[in-house]
Parts: structure tokens; sequence; C-alpha cells
């Protein structure tokens, strides 16, 4: 099916099934310890061998020499693979860095060896044993130092530089002025489930059992990186325990199991561990933002001009945090530009809302600082400059592609966009005019108390998705697609279309995901997938349904199929009803099709809008901040099932607290690695930093996204957080910090003297 009009009317409308806040159906399974993550699953392939991956000790150079014999003697070792016996390799498109280095090393902890042992114990000792030379080179390992080297950089879904106007005369002369600098650290995704396969080779065919966000890529990752044909790869991963970024791509606990399985001739389970995952892997690279506002002295935005620095390795892509300031306000006068400096770090790639996560960071904390000037209530001046087109030049907006047919001098249109209204719903919400604009003014025993705010931008992107269906003589609807769930509620929003789509219960309906032998999905990333994969499924189930409408003609030549309709498990026409199980057949009927999306996206602006709230407590003597409570106002389409909606935007939210106040890798700028590279040394936010969340979806359908009329929401939850943290913290204390994330020791020596 094509998607290239916006829907009408359809059978998801009629809300019987969707929008109702379904519990997870993988729920108990992951509440019983039984679902099957892929390091657990001993019982797929029998005689599994342990693998082990070693990492490199230095970040950039050469390996002069590895000397294996003490390890290859080990008790229990099988097999050694390095780049040296694993043949030639490719490289995926979606990595940046080789995931088998050597003899070159383009990062510290990049995979060199990986040692085969009967047990997990023997391969980790072995691996140890493993006597490596190297020869090290200097690195570039300081984004601040390197920042002067950047320069502006397209990747696949952004443009590096857009102008529109003469930004530098009009923020010359705007009356009131902000010019104002920001900094994001390296963040790691610190997802629970590190990154896990079993491998399998029969013959020629590859079988992995992995943890994977998007099974078609790792399909086409794995055959080109192994040099092998995609038809002999198969990837099998129902269960993820959570992904945020880490797990888009091939990473090398995959690469290496298949090698070091195809060197033992026996299947190997292997896991990174904890310690290698933030220097092996990927994760989000720092930036530094300046961010420039001209205004006039009624609050309208004249200029606004907002720069991103980031570092990457050679070939790698910006963190562009400058994206969403070309759609979120008004101003004729703009300016964004988004730079990567090279670094000898490991790899920099999508993370929990890249680019916009890191971009409102710096925005929104400039928004609140520019009202301050302004004199101005934050929120008055964000509707102000609320804006219902596109205000960057057309064939620039956005994040996402150049808009196709988009004219001179014409601003696309976004889908639907309810920013201001995000905001009207969350301040009265919220007890936003109890906020005392002037800083340090509420105590609360030792507690300094303030309030702040932001708003929360996301591109809505649609990805072409398929599903295939079958209806079995039970009257059981089974839906199979390579979508994955990663923590987010996939089972669940798709087993409620198929049941609002053939007019069944939620019990009536299996779905089976995460293999590659099903018809291939949008997968799950930029929170594409809710939306996507659902409206595969729906194409799908309007194929199933002309087909029950077919078989229901076949029985009964005077069932009339243009008055056909599906209700209770039965298709109707005038006075006939036949369930739809007596239509299957001993076989079943089934059927496959996809979504794929037209041009809408090209000639509406789709994007996600929030505000978010947050009350902060400032420990008056030691600076300790605590969050007291926090809002999400969404608007982002359909919600195709509130509750897990709900878990989606408050897990982001609270890594938006981890990124405001916690989260942050710390760079040996002498020897090029991440410092705190495990959960004791990177801190990421517990339940007890987080009190009280409440998140409010905006009732909305968007008819240009998708005929789920949804759009995805779990990033946009993240969006925007940290800023408005900054800004409660300021208004708390009166100390602004610019510099994420917000740890004490930068408050401590500017706090309010103690009273
Ligand atoms: Mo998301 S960072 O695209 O998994």
């Amino acid at each position: 099916m094509i998607f290239d009009t916006p829907a009408s009317n359809n059978p998801i409308d009629q809300l019987k099934v969707i929008g109702q806040p379904a519990s997870r159906i993988d729920g108990p399974l992951k509440t019983t310890g039984t679902a099957p993550y892929a390091y657990d699953r001993f019982n797929v392939i029998p005689n599994q061998a342990y693998g082990y991956v070693l990492g490199s000790a230095i970040a950039k150079g050469r390996i002069v020499s590895m000397n294996l014999s003490a390890a290859s003697a080990y008790p229990g070792v099988i097999s050694i693979v390095t780049a040296q016996n694993a043949g030639k390799l490719g490289k995926g498109d979606f990595n940046t860095a080789a995931l088998l280095g050597g003899p070159e090393i383009q990062h510290y902890h990049q995979a060199i060896a990986v040692v085969v042992a009967e047990t997990f114990e023997q391969a980790r000792a072995a691996a140890h044993l493993i006597q490596v030379k190297y020869a090290r080179s200097k690195g570039l390992f300081d984004l601040a130092a390197e920042k002067s080297k950047g320069v502006a950089k397209d990747d696949a879904n952004t443009i590096a530089k857009s102008a529109v106007g003469n930004f530098a005369n009009a923020f010359q002369s705007a009356t009131v002025q902000l010019d104002s600098s920001y900094s994001t650290a390296h963040q790691s995704h610190s997802m629970l489930e590190p990154h896990a396969t079993i491998a399998s080779w029969d013959g020629d065919q590859l079988t992995l059992w992995t943890s994977n966000q998007m099974i078609a890529w790792a399909v086409a990752e794995v055959a080109k990186t192994l040099r092998i044909s995609k038809e002999k790869v198969r990837v099998i991963s129902p269960y993820i325990g959570g992904g945020f970024g880490a797990k888009l791509f091939l990473r090398s606990d995959a690469l290496m199991a298949a090698l070091a399985a195809r060197t033992a001739q026996r299947p190997v389970k292997l896991s990174l561990q904890r310690a290698l995952i933030a220097n092996n892997t990927t994760h989000r690279s720092a930036t530094i933002q300046r961010l420039r506002i001209g205004a006039t002295k009624d609050g309208q935005i004249t200029a606004i001009g907002h720069e991103s620095w980031s570092g990457n390795l050679l070939g790698g892509s910006p963190e562009a945090g400058a994206v969403q300031t070309r759609a979120l306000y008004a101003g004729a006068n703009r300016l964004t530009s988004n730079y990567v400096s090279l670094l000898d770090l490991p790899e920099a790639n999508a993370m929990r809302a890249p680019n916009e996560a890191s971009g409102l960071a710096a925005l929104e904390s400039a928004m609140d600082e520019m009202a301050e000037k302004l004199d101005m209530d934050p929120i008055k001046f964000r509707i102000k400059n609320d804006t219902q087109v596109v205000p960057d030049s057309p064939s620039k907006a956005g994040s996402g592609e150049a808009k196709a047919d988009a004219k001179p001098n014409q601003h696309p249109p976004f889908s639907i966009r309810q920013l201001t209204k995000c905001f009207q719903t969350g301040a009265e919400r919220f007890g936003w005019n109890k906020r005392i604009s002037k800083p340090g003014q509420v105590r609360d025993g030792r507690w300094l108390v303030g309030m702040g705010t932001a708003s929360a931008y996301r591109e809505n992107v649609v990805m072409k998705s398929a599903a295939r269906v079958r209806l079995d003589n039970r009257g059981h609807i089974t839906v199979e697609t390579d979508m994955t769930d990663i923590g987010t509620g996939s089972y669940t929003i798709i087993a409620q279309t198929a049941a609002e789509m053939m007019s069944v219960p939620l019990e009536k309906v299996t779905v089976r995901l995460g293999d590659s032998s099903f018809p291939a999905s949008s997968g799950s990333g930029g929170q594409w997938g809710g939306n996507s994969s659902t409206s595969g499924v729906y194409a799908a189930c309007i194929k199933l349904r002309e087909a029950v409408a077919e078989q229901a003609k076949a029985m009964d030549a005077k069932f009339n199929i243009k008055d056909a309709v599906f209700s209770d498990g039965q298709i109707l026409s005038g006075s006939r009803s036949i369930p739809l199980a007596n239509l299957a057949g001993s076989r079943g009927l089934t059927v496959e099709d996809s979504i794929e999306f037209g041009d809408l996206d090209k000639r509406y602006q789709q994007s996600t809008f929030g505000a978010h709230f947050v009350e902060v407590g400032v420990d008056a003597a030691t600076g300790e901040i605590r969050i007291r409570r926090m809002l999400a106002v969404c608007a982002a389409g359909r919600i195709l099932n509130p509750k897990t909606a709900r878990s989606q935007v408050i897990g982001a939210m609270t890594m938006g607290v981890g990124a405001a106040l916690m989260e942050g890798l710390e760079v040996d700028k002498r020897y090029g690695f991440f410092v705190n590279h495990d959960l004791a040394g990177y801190e990421v936010p517990v339940h007890a930093d987080i009190p009280h969340q409440e998140v409010i979806f905006l009732d909305e359908t968007d008819s240009i996204s998708s005929p789920m009329k949804a759009k995805g929401v779990g990033e946009l939850g993240i969006c925007g957080v940290a800023a408005a943290i900054a800004n409660a913290v300021y208004n708390a204390t009166g100390v602004r910090v610019r510099d994420y994330p917000i740890t004490l020791d930068k408050l401590i020596d500017k706090m309010p003297t103690l009273v």
C-alpha cells in the first residue's frame, strides 16, 4: 500500500482496541524472567562454546605483534580469531570504525581478538594471556581543543548549514541580544542488556540470535562485512533489553561471534563485558554550542543563530545540535550549522533522540535566558514566537532531507503543530502561575525551590514497513514482521492494530517479531517504529480483509463485498454474517503487504511537539540538586496506547534527568579513552532520583502522517528536559550552568549566601 494522500476514515478510527491502555503482552515474560534474551538462549542450538572479546589497549596506532601461544595453550581454549586469521572483511555502511581492529587501531577498546573456550571463565582468562605489542601514535581527544578545526558536514538526514535572510545584520541591530555558549558531555547509552550474540553456522548459512533494533539493517551489514550474500544470514532478536541507539547497527558482539563460530566450528555465545561497551561500541558525542538570539523589545525574534560543534572519527557524522532551530521558532534572519571535528575517541553515533536532545539543551536554555533579558515570562516568549510554517528556507527545512517540491520563499506547513496548546495545558496543570520569576526566592526547609520549562521538538520520520498476517480456522490472527520491541511496547500496539482491523479481541492475536525470516519492517529507531510498523500491519490487514471478503463471496454468492463490515469476529453484509473462523479454511488465509510512504513528508513538515515542566530543589548549603516533580505535555498524533506511550515518555524524561544532572563520559585526554566505562562510574538516574512524573497527551490525530494518524513519541520525551532542569536550577538559585551535566561542583561557589 502506498500512503500518499492524507488518511480518511478507516477501521482504526473505531478505537475499540487502539487507543486503549492495554498492558504489555510481553509483561509477564519480562517480570518472570522468562523472556528469552540473546545471551540466555541456551536451548536454541546445542554445544555452545563461549567467546570473550579483547579490546585494544591503545586509542590510535598499530599492533606490532600479537603472541597468542599462552592463550592458545590455556585449558579449554578452542580457537582465537584476530585480524590475521579472520579473512578479508568488508565494512558495513553504518559503521565508521572497523569492528575488528588490527593491525591499524582506530580507537580504544576496538576489538582485536575473540577467544573461544569451553567455559566463559576459560575464555576470559585466556584472553588476558594474549600479549600485544603496540606502536602508539598521537591522537586527538579534546573537543574544545579541536573545535576550531571542525568542518560543517551533512549526514544522511541532515544538511550541515542553512541560512535565511541576513543573520549578522539583524542580530547586530537587534534591540535585545543574547550570545551564549553551552556544552554537553559525551554520553553512553547504558542500556541494561549488554550487546550479546549467539552465532551458529550450518554450512555457509549463518544464524545470529542477538540484540538488535534494526533486523534488516543487521542482515545487510553482516552480509557486507563477512562478504557473503544476505540470503545466507538470519538474524533473530525477539526481545531486547534496551537499545537507545546502541543497537541500531551491527556491533562487534555479532561479528566476533560469527567469526568465532566459524573458526571454532561450533556455535559461540558471547556478550560484551560491561566495561568494554563504552569504548568498544558507540556513544553520543559531546557538543559545544553557540546561540545568538536577537529580538525586539516586545520579544519578537528577529535573528536566531545556532552553531553546534561535535567530534567523531574520520568519516563520522556530527551530533547535529542546531537542527531543531530551523523549525522551532519564527524569525526572519537565521543561521544554523553543524560542525564535526576529527577526534580519535571511539565512534560517535545515534543515541536517545540524536541531535535534538543535545540541541534543545542549549537552545531552550538560551530561550530562558533571553526571556529574562526581555523581562518576559518564558512561556509567553515562546508562544509569541510560535509559527505554523517552517521558518527556515524551504529547501533546507527541518532536520530531514530537502523538501522536494518546496519553492523559494515558500515555507512548508507543519502537518499539525500544537506547541502553544502544550504550554497552555502544562502551565495550568503544573501551577506555573506560582513561579516567581526572580530567582532564589522560594525556600522549603533546606531546599531552594525553582521551576523551569522548555519546548520539546522532534522530527517524525516514516519508514517503509511490511508485515504478514494470517487468519486461522479458530478465528485467530497471527502477525509476523521483523519489527523489534526494545522495551517500547511494539508487541502490544501491533496486536492492538490487528485486533482493531480484524474486529477480534486482543487475546485472539499473536504477534511474532524480530526475525529476519519475517517481512522487513521499519525497525525501531528515531521514534519512527511505532507509527511505521503498525501502518505496515494496517496495510497487511486491509489485504486480509479483502481476502476474507472474497472467501465470503465464494462461500455465499449473495454476499455483497461492497457492504462488508467486520464486527465481533465476523464479516457482515446486510443480514448475512459469517464468523471469520469459518472463512479461513484448513490452511488459513495468509497475506503480506507493506506500507510505503509517498511524498507527504516532503510536502508537510511532520514533527512532534511538547512542553516540559520541572520543579527542582537545590540544597541551599551543598548545592545538591533534586528533582521534585516533572510534567510533559505531548502533541504527537494519535496515541496508540496511552499506557505504553506514557512509559516511553517517562523513561525518556528520566534520561533527560541523566543528561541534565549526572551523565557524562570523562575523557582521559592523554591516552584517549572514556574512563568511567561502567555503571559504577557512569551514573544514570535511579527510581529514587525521580519522585514524581506526569504525562499529558493532547488529543491529536495526524492524518498526514499515516493511516494510523499517529506519530513518534518515544524520543520526544527526552527532548528539552535537560534545559527545563537547567532553567529550574537557575530559578531556584540564580546560578546559570551552561555546561552539562549540572553537578554540584558547578554550583557550589556561586550559591546565594545562606540566611
Ligand atoms: Mo534511536 S538513538 O534512533 O535508537
